[in-house]
């Protein structure tokens, strides 16, 4: 019966991407927003942009990172030294997220960053509101000011768009001309470029293995990287923006490496809202374009999908599996233990490398 209803909103859902797969024309703030998006004078260095982290040919999520995820699950600052504490997850289908908040069974959801600390209530944008974090972040693109970001931008040869779009007194005040920097971005992560929705689950081009995985996932994984609430996309988003402690374990190699500000536990959710009862909980990733952005988790623990997947699947019942990072709040009802064989496994893994666009 869940099957049904999947497959006709996932029919629909072809006849719209159709047109998406034509070279997508931006608005003139979207434009704005990529030519921000790509400017490595948003950091201190001019070493760095959004896209060296969010890369498009990686699933807009750090390349070094997806190149070696046995040794470097965490992106380097524009230092050149210093080292986050998380993944770097993909930019592309975040904008669905909704404004951090209670749903109607008292879970949060929504947000942005794994935790979600951009919560949107400022901006009434998550995602615009997570724009105006990573240039201002010691550990990433370490602009000392809002005001010296506006004045990169002032400068930069896009610095006309920017006013045609914003004003003539369009950099005149640096709090409101900071907020336009994260609206612009946010619009462009949201475009057709980034969330293109072209991957071969959504033009229906799948094989039988891939077929079979999709069932798999939809029978396993759905409760958390769900497919039936599309947040107003037009296609199934494969998260459902809520938080699960799933219990991922401490990732020696980073605790080990000096350069990281990581420390355990990171309390994710938890941590952000001062809650006990959040702690180890981190919002569910989306698995669109999952196969291009390794490693996998907050952490970084996994280095490939075939091991996310094992993990999920014998957590609770393989004791080679480490402790988890927070044993607190331990989803052990949806995830842990789902009796999947190797055969099903790669199945499901091969229907995740037809969600890349
Ligand atoms: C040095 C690498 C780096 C740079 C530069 C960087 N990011 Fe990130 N980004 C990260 C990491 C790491 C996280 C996760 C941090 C966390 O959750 O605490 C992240 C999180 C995000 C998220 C949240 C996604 C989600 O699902 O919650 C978005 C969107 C994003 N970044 C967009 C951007 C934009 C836009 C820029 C440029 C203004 C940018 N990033 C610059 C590394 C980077
Ligand atoms: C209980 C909810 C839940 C279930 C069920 C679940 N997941 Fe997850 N999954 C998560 C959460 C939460 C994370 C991130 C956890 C973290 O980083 O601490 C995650 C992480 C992942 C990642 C890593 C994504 C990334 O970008 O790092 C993949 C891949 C994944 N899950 C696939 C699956 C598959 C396939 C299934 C079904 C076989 C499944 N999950 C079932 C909640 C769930």
């Amino acid at each position: 019966m869940k099957k049904y209803v999947f497959l006709t909103a996932f029919c629909s859902a072809t006849l719209i991407s159709g047109a998406a797969l034509a070279a997508p024309t931006l608005t003139a703030l979207e434009e704005l927003g990529r030519h921000i998006y790509m400017d490595k004078d948003l950091s201190l260095n001019s070493s760095q942009s959004c896209a060296t982290c969010h890369h498009e040919n990686y699933g807009f999520a750090d390349p070094t990172n997806s190149r070696d995820p046995y040794n470097t699950m965490v992106s380097l600052g524009d230092d050149g030294v210093s080292k986050g504490g998380r993944n770097a997850p993909t930019a592309a289908y975040a904008g669905y997220s909704p404004i951090l908040g209670l749903t109607a069974d008292g879970a949060w959801q929504g947000g942005m960053f794994w935790d979600g600390r951009a919560t949107g209530d400022t901006l009434g944008d998550p995602l615009a509101e997570q724009a105006q974090g990573p240039p201002l972040n010691p550990v990433e693109m370490n602009m000392p000011s809002k005001e010296a970001v506006v004045e990169r931008v002032a400068a930069a040869n896009y610095a006309a768009q920017f006013i045609k779009l914003f004003g003539a007194d369009a950099f005149a005040d640096p709090d409101l001309a900071y907020d336009n920097i994260g609206r612009a971005i946010a619009a462009y992560e949201r475009s057709a470029e980034i969330t293109a929705f072209t991957s071969r689950f959504d033009t229906g081009k799948l094989s039988g293995q891939e077929r079979r995985g999709l069932n798999l996932v939809v029978d396993n994984c759905t409760t958390c990287h769900g497919v039936q609430e599309t947040f107003g996309a037009p296609a199934a988003l494969f998260t459902t923006y809520r938080y699960e402690n799933i219990g991922v374990p401490v990732n020696e190699t980073l605790l080990n490496d000096p350069d990281s500000v990581y420390t355990v536990p990171d309390n994710g959710l938890g941590g952000f809202l001062g809650d006990p009862a959040e702690y180890g909980k981190f919002k569910v990733p989306t698995l669109r374009n999952v196969a291009l952005t390794a490693p996998y988790s907050h952490n970084g623990y996994f280095p490939t999908l075939t091991a996310m997947v094992s993990f999920h699947n014998s957590r609770d019942v393989d004791p080679a599996w480490p402790a988890p990072e927070v044993a607190a709040n331990l989803n052990t009802t949806d995830t842990g233990n789902m009796g999947l064989s190797s055969q099903e496994i790669d199945d499901i893994v091969a229907f995740l490398h037809a969600l890349t666009d």
